[in-house]
């Protein structure tokens, strides 16, 4: 069967004070119908630039997005007119993002703002769409759905918000949905009750994911592959449980080391030196020799190409050349 998604060559810059910043260098991957794809990679890696070109939501005045191919649903989204775009977004390709505040329109009730999702795509009656409203509440796990949706975004705590802007995203029950760091902003009991709830809804709704998180332990609970994104690069792409199991890139094992456990609760922000640079002053050769603990002389010159040591299992290291 042809992947849902197919994403080929994929780059974005944004031109800032006549410097071209490349914030997404080339990347490809696809997402086969109800599998999940997790996105992983520290802050500023490029993975909230990359859903949004998905979502081609980044206007042509400040970024630059060019694709060999974005094939969705066989539709191919890079030549599609704005007008046929907007049926896509919010209806067949859904978007979670990770502070549901700037998602929801505090002016209005909850229950109005699904309703209004609903009545955009779909020729339903404002009344027919409230009450669908009040069902995806239920649907979400909220406990008095109809109390929740006449209630305005400020009234609810932020794990009860995420799960509104959830609802509002499956309104229109899409194939696709895409969360960028849904559970990021809520506390750690609430984050485990997000994912079990988008675990529930994607078995029901039968849709793909992809999941973008910094969080290694999300990944592992939901994803069946993963890409590791450094520095707008894919650094390593595999199925998740052979990522965890045999990890290459020095990169991804950096990351694995960093999982917090009981014993090391401290060592999380201290295990990868450095930070990730900025798209304006890249490293020369790879991105991430300035902070790998298994970099070679020639790392700093020669850009490494991305390489299959494996069967279905890349990675972009000079380890591996
Ligand atoms: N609108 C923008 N203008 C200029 N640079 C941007 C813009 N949005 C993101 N970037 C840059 O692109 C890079 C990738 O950002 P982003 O995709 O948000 O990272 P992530 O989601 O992985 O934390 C960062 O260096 C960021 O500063
Ligand atoms: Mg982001």
């Amino acid at each position: 069967m042809a992947p849902l998604l197919s994403v080929e060559n994929l780059n974005v810059s944004f031109v800032q004070n006549h410097q071209t910043l490349r914030a997404v260098r080339g990347i490809s991957f696809s997402i086969e119908t109800q599998k999940t794809l997790g996105i992983v990679g520290e802050s500023g890696c490029g993975k909230s630039v990359t859903a949004l070109s998905l979502m081609r939501l980044l206007p042509p005045s400040i970024a630059a997005v060019t694709a060999q191919r974005l094939l969705f649903d066989e539709i191919e989204l890079s030549a599609l007119p704005e007008s046929e775009m907007r049926r896509v977004r919010g209806n067949r390709i859904a978007m979670v993002f990770q502070d549901p505040m700037t998602a929801l329109n505090p002016l209005f009730t909850c229950g109005d703002q699904i309703a209004e999702a609903i009545v955009l795509h779909r020729n339903v009656r404002r009344a027919e769409a409230m009450a669908r409203s009040v069902e995806l509440l239920d649907n979400v796990g909220i406990a008095a759905p109809a109390v929740v949706a006449a209630r305005y975004p400020h009234q609810l705590s932020g794990g009860m918000r995420q799960r509104v802007v959830i609802a509002m995203a499956l309104a229109c029950r899409p194939m696709l949905l895409i969360a960028d760091e849904p559970t990021t902003a809520l506390d750690v009991t609430v984050q485990a009750k997000i994912i079990d709830l988008l675990l529930g809804l994607q078995q029901e709704l039968r849709m793909s994911m992809i999941m973008i998180t910094h969080d290694l332990g999300i990944v592992s609970a939901m994803a069946h592959d993963v890409l590791v994104m450094y520095a707008g690069e894919v650094m390593e792409n595999a199925a998740a449980n052979t990522l965890f199991s045999n990890p290459l890139h020095p990169y991804t094992k950096s990351l694995l080391a960093s999982i917090p456990t009981i014993e090391r609760k401290q060592a999380r922000l201290t295990v990868i030196p450095g930070e990730v640079p900025n798209p304006h002053e890249l490293p020369s050769g790879c991105p991430f020799h300035p902070r790998c603990y298994a970099r070679m002389e020639r790392c700093r010159t020669q850009h490494p190409a991305l390489y299959t040591p494996q069967t279905s299992h890349q990675v972009r290291c000079l380890l591996y050349e």
